[in-house]
């Protein structure tokens, strides 16, 4: 590891540990663990995730580092502080933010993302991309996840911070979050040699339902079992455990988890209605469609039959167009 990446990675680990410190123990972080503990983040999870608080100051991290030795220059590129224009001083990045710390698969500290207390934009204020910090790469919480996981062989996956933090409170250890990127290649490949089954676990508004469909595509593409989280009226993780609590996530959220094929058939009754004629014939196409490009027999079998008697069909029928779509797709 070069040298400059070990004093990066010191930064992060220093501030860290001043971040967390000043919202659990002082007056200028009371209001920030207020605003948590109003939220449901409990002490235990905010120890073990090492969250903390950025004071409102300007130049609270910029003169640390600095008196601690670390050079102006490659404190920015490690995107913890700014240059000003007009006179070259620096100033912080995260100011009055509650701190995430992300850690690399190993444990080391990377790269923060700071939220901000009320409605200020954005929202997640993300370190930028640096030498020491690849978010296509890194799944956030993985490296605590990853025994959970190899365990059961499982995998949850969500979209934020919070969700992954309420999961692990509700006893789902073995989740990860892509941070506001979309899955990638690299994501996949960690989460394929860790785990056979993937559930999804996005939000269950539009951009989340979207996000799903489209990651679960890359995850059956990539040779996985993938599932999808039932999570009903455009709730997100994290609130649907505020509103339901813990044991009906685990049971009727991840426990009652979607097959692929049943998401999708689902996805494509969104904004129909199958009284109407015209998107009924469109549902049904779309999931033949779907049915063919499966691999298994019985599986075909099993989504024809299914879809026979939703609709009246003859089996015959279905069968006879599915193999004729088969043929038509290469
Ligand atoms: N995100 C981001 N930048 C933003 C908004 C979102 O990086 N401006 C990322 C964060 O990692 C966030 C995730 O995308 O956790 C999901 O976004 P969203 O659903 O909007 O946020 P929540 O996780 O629900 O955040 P909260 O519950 O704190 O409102
Ligand atoms: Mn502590
Ligand atoms: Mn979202
Ligand atoms: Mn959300
Ligand atoms: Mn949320």
């Amino acid at each position: 590891v070069p040298e400059h990446f070990r004093q990066m990675v010191e930064a992060h680990e220093l501030l860290r540990k001043f971040y967390h410190h000043l919202l659990m123990n002082t007056d200028e972080g009371q209001h920030a663990l207020e605003y948590l503990t109003n939220r449901g983040f409990s002490k235990e999870s905010i120890e073990k995730f090492q969250i903390g608080y950025a004071l409102p100051n300007w130049e609270f991290a910029s003169s640390l580092l600095q008196k601690r030795g670390f050079t102006p220059v490659q404190m920015e590129k490690a995107g913890l502080i700014i240059k000003r224009e007009r006179d070259e001083t620096y100033f912080d990045r995260f100011r009055n933010r509650i701190m995430f710390p992300i850690f690399d698969h190993q444990g080391n500290t990377i790269a923060f993302s700071g939220r901000a207390l009320g409605d200020d934009e954005p929202k997640y204020l993300n370190s930028p991309e640096t030498p020491i910090f690849n978010k296509s790469k890194i799944l956030y919480h993985f490296n605590q996840a990853r025994s959970a996981i190899r365990k059961q062989h499982h995998v949850v996956l969500f979209e934020g911070f919070a969700d992954v933090i309420a999961a692990d409170r509700a006893g789902i250890e073995n989740g990860v979050a892509t941070m506001g990127t979309s899955l990638t290649a690299e994501h996949i490949s960690v989460l394929k040699k860790n785990a056979q089954t993937i559930t999804i676990c996005y939000d269950s508004d539009n951009a989340g339902i979207e996000a799903a469909n489209r990651a679960a595509a890359m995850l059956d593409e990539a040779g996985c079992i993938v599932k999808v989280a039932n999570m009903p009226n455009g709730l997100d993780p994290d609130d649907y455990i505020q509103q339901y609590g813990e044991e009906k996530f685990r049971t009727d959220v991840i426990g009652s988890s979607l097959t692929h094929m049943a998401f999708k058939m689902l996805y494509y009754r969104r904004r129909k209605n199958l009284q109407n004629e015209g998107d009924r014939l469109q549902y049904i196409e779309e999931v033949l469609e779907e049915i063919s490009r499966l691999d298994k027999a019985v599986e075909k079998d099993f989504y024809l039959r299914q879809l026979a008697n939703e609709f009246s069909l003859s089996l015959e029928a279905l069968k006879q167009q599915v193999s004729q779509t088969t043929k038509s797709t290469p």
